[in-house]
C-alpha cells in the first residue's frame, strides 16, 4: 500500500512514503477527533513467531519489523503524537542467542545510520532509555551522534528503549535517591510520586496514555512499570512486523472510546453539574499533572 517515493537530498521536508489520499483522509478524521494520544508506548512483540510461520529465521521476523517500526513512526508524526516510545530490547534479551543479539545490534545501527536524516528532516527528535552502556561501543557512537544532530528538534519525541528494564530503573532511581539522602541533598520527607519520578530515566516524558502491544500476550513484560499506571491498554493479536499504519488507528479508535478515570467514578468525569464543581476541579487537576509532564 506504501512505498518509498524518492528523496532529493538537502530539498525533502516530508516523509519519504507517498501518501495515499485514503490514508490521508483516515489521518484527518482521527485527527479532528481531537482524541489522539500524546504518548503512545509500543511493546514490539512477535518477530519470531512472524518468521516462524513462514519457516525462516527469527532474524528475519526482526528485519520485517523495521518496516514497521518506519511506518509507525511516520505515521505517528504525521496524525500528531508527540511522544512515541518503543521497546527495542529489554535487559532480559541480553539472555537470547548470540547470533540474535548480534543481529538486532546491527539492526539498530543501520536504522540509525539510514534513517537519522529522514528523522531529522522531519523534526524528530531521538532519545533513549536504558542501559546504554551495556550496548555495543560502535551502537553507542552512532546514537549518541544520533540524538546529538536532533537534540534542538521540536517534533515527535521518538524514545527507543534499549537495554532496558522498568524494575531496573526503578532500582537505579532507588539507589541514587538513597546516595542523595546521605549526602545531605534530599530529605526522605521530600520523596512523594513526583519526586521519585524525577530520578526515572522517563523524567523529560510524559506518562504514555496508550500502551500497543501486538502478537497477542497479555503481559507489561518489564516495560515502563511506574509509568503506565493509569495508561489504557490496547493488545492485538497482529504480529509486529504485520503492524502497520491502519492497525495503529484501530488501537487509536479503540482508545477514543474510553473513559479514563483515574480512579475517580464516571459521574465524577462526566457530571457537570455546580455541586460538582470541587471534583471537577480536582480532576482538571490530576489531569493537568498527569499532562504537565
Ligand atoms: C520481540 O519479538 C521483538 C524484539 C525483541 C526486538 C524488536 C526489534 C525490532 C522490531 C527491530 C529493531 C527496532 C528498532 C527500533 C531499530 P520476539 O522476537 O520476542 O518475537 P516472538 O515472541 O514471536 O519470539
Amino acid at each position: 500500500m506504501f512505498y518509498k517515493g524518492i528523496v532529493t537530498k538537502g530539498y525533502t521536508l516530508a516523509w519519504s512514503t507517498i501518501q495515499l489520499e485514503e490514508d490521508k483522509q483516515h489521518q484527518k478524521s482521527l485527527i479532528e477527533g481531537n482524541k489522539i494520544p500524546r504518548h503512545i508506548a509500543v511493546i514490539m512483540d512477535g518477530n519470531g513467531r512472524w518468521a516462524k510461520n513462514r519457516s525462516l529465521p527469527r532474524v528475519v521476523g526482526h528485519k520485517n519489523g523495521l518496516d514497521s517500526v518506519r511506518d509507525i513512526v511516520e505515521s505517528c508524526d504525521q496524525i500528531g503524537v508527540k511522544y512515541l516510545t518503543l521497546y527495542a530490547f529489554s535487559i532480559e534479551n541480553w539472555k537470547r542467542p548470540n547470533l540474535e543479539v548480534t543481529f538486532l545490534m546491527k539492526l539498530l545501527r543501520q536504522y540509525l545510520e539510514n534513517e537519522i536524516e529522514e528523522l531529522h528532516q522531519n523534526n524528530v527528535r531521538l532519545n533513549t532509555i536504558g542501559k546504554i552502556s551495556s550496548l555495543p561501543k560502535n551502537v553507542r557512537s552512532v546514537l549518541n551522534s544520533c540524538m546529538e544532530k536532533t537534540k534542538d528538534n521540536t517534533g515527535l519525541v521518538l524514545t527507543l528503549a534499549l537495554s532496558y528494564s522498568g524494575r531496573w530503573d526503578i532500582v537505579r532511581s532507588v539507589q541514587m535517591i538513597v546516595s542523595d539522602v546521605r549526602r545531605g541533598k534530599v530529605s526522605p520527607e521530600d520523596i512523594n510520586e513526583e519526586f521519585f519520578s524525577s530520578y526515572l530515566q522517563t523524567n523529560t516524558l510524559p506518562n504514555p496514555d496508550l500502551l500497543i502491544r501486538t502478537s497477542g500476550e497479555m503481559r507489561l513484560s518489564n516495560f515502563l512499570l511506574w509509568e503506565l499506571a493509569y495508561s489504557e491498554l490496547y493488545v492485538t493479536e497482529s504480529l509486529w512486523p504485520d503492524f502497520r499504519r491502519n492497525d495503529l488507528y484501530k488501537a487509536i479508535e479503540s482508545f477514543s472510546k474510553r473513559e479514563r478515570r483515574f480512579g475517580m467514578t464516571s459521574e465524577q468525569i462526566t457530571d457537570n453539574t455546580d455541586q460538582n464543581k470541587d471534583t471537577k476541579g480536582y480532576i482538571q487537576r490530576v489531569l493537568d499533572a498527569f499532562n504537565s509532564r
